[in-house]
């Protein structure tokens, strides 16, 4: 009903509008009066974690990608390795876990069969498994050892949105507290680590405050496109992969997403004249090489007729020379840009969407949650 959208004409709609508090709820509660990382809920004794030395992260759709970005930040700040595996190829291939193995299963629903299949896998060979769960009482959270739920509130719409800001920062707060029982990471780090996490709430809601027109309008330009490509380098490349299975699955558009810098490597022999590409900057600032390196890629596509769109940071001088559109995000550190770089992402697809007249909250053929394997 319309009261249950809030207002919104589309629960997608609503639940993109709602990433800040998705991002603000999922932190709260979980630092102690000092400001430390309090995972009280979190039924896995300190010792344990300490003793952690391999993460695997297994999850299905955009809970793999959410768990792609927490793999550059993990394994930044604890220095151990951290795996992504999709829940259904994990099961099936003998992987190595050991009592010091975390397993990290992600999922919105807590309901999607091939993650639980995966998860029961990884406990009968020992390992511990937390999950990270926007459904209370769920299967997934039931049948692990641990949860860490995020607090997005419920989801409608088929193609998750909230929930991935909520996973990602769910992701960041293990892993900040991880560094924290191994002190990997001194204390003040964690702190500023902490604080920069903190204000992404409103840089995401300056996105929605400020730049929905021109995504509006760029969905307009390209609603005839018949595919597009997703570039992106370091954490920019699971939200390109992101912003290319949104727009596929809500305006059955086809879309790729590729790591930018296997553009040589073939995706630039699907370049023509007028084929629309996204591009994921990151930050320019600190003469950041991955900035300088995305930037060659954007004028190598656009020699060659590109249509380019680019999501970048504010003030960025050389996107403005390139892009054909840019959907400006605020000023953030690169292992936060993902919370803000995947929101215009979301917006494009769901006015896509909408103006091929298509059901965004109910998409054909995909579930909101796939209980068969
Ligand atoms: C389905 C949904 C996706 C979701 C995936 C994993 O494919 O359509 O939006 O990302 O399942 O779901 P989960 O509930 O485990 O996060």
């Amino acid at each position: 009903s319309a009261a249950e959208k809030g207002g919104w004409d589309s629960f997608m709609d609503k639940e993109i509008h709602e990433d800040p508090a998705a991002v603000q709820r999922t932190l709260l509660g979980r630092l102690d009066k000092h400001g430390d990382i309090n995972l009280d809920e979190v039924r896995i004794e300190p010792h344990d974690f300490k003793a952690i030395d391999k993460i695997i992260v297994i999850a299905c759709g955009t809970a793999a990608y959410a768990g792609m970005v927490a793999k550059y930040a993990i394994e930044h700040w604890v220095r151990i390795p951290v795996e992504v595996e999709l829940a259904h190829e994990f099961r099936y291939r003998d992987p190595i876990l050991t009592p010091r193995t975390l397993v990290v299963a992600i999922s919105q629903s807590g309901e999607t069969m091939d993650t639980l299949m995966a998860l029961r896998h990884a406990r009968e060979q020992g390992s511990k498994v937390l999950a990270i769960c926007n459904t209370q009482g769920a299967s997934i959270p039931r049948e692990s050892d641990a949860v860490l739920y995020t607090h997005a509130g419920p989801e409608v719409a088929v193609a998750s949105t909230k929930a991935f800001v909520a996973q990602i920062t769910a992701a960041y707060v293990l892993g900040l507290y991880l560094a924290q029982v191994k002190g990997a990471m001194f204390r003040d780090e964690i702190q500023s680590t902490l604080d920069a996490l903190k204000a992404m709430p409103r840089k995401i809601q300056w996105i929605l405050d400020t730049q929905t027109a021109a995504i509006q309008k760029a969905a307009e330009q390209m609603v005839n496109a018949k595919s597009f490509l997703f570039l992106g380098r370091h954490v920019g490349y699971p939200v390109a992969m992101e912003g290319a299975l949104k727009l596929k699955e809500i305006a059955y558009t086809f879309t790729e997403g590729f790591a930018a810098g296997e553009l040589k490597h073939g995706p630039i022999a699907l370049v023509d004249e007028g084929e629309p590409i996204v591009f994921i900057v990151p930050p320019a600032r600190g003469r950041n090489v991955l900035h300088a390196k995305v930037i060659s890629g954007i004028e190598e596509v656009k020699a060659r007729g590109a249509f380019i769109i680019a999501v970048a940071e504010e003030g960025d001088p050389d996107v403005e020379r390139y892009a054909d559109v840019v959907f400006w995000r605020p000023k953030a550190p690169t292992l936060m840009s993902p919370l803000v770089d995947v929101v215009p992402l979301q917006l494009f697809a769901m006015d896509m969407a909408k103006l091929k007249g298509y059901d965004v909250d109910k998409p054909r053929n995909l579930a909101k949650s796939v209980t068969v394997e």
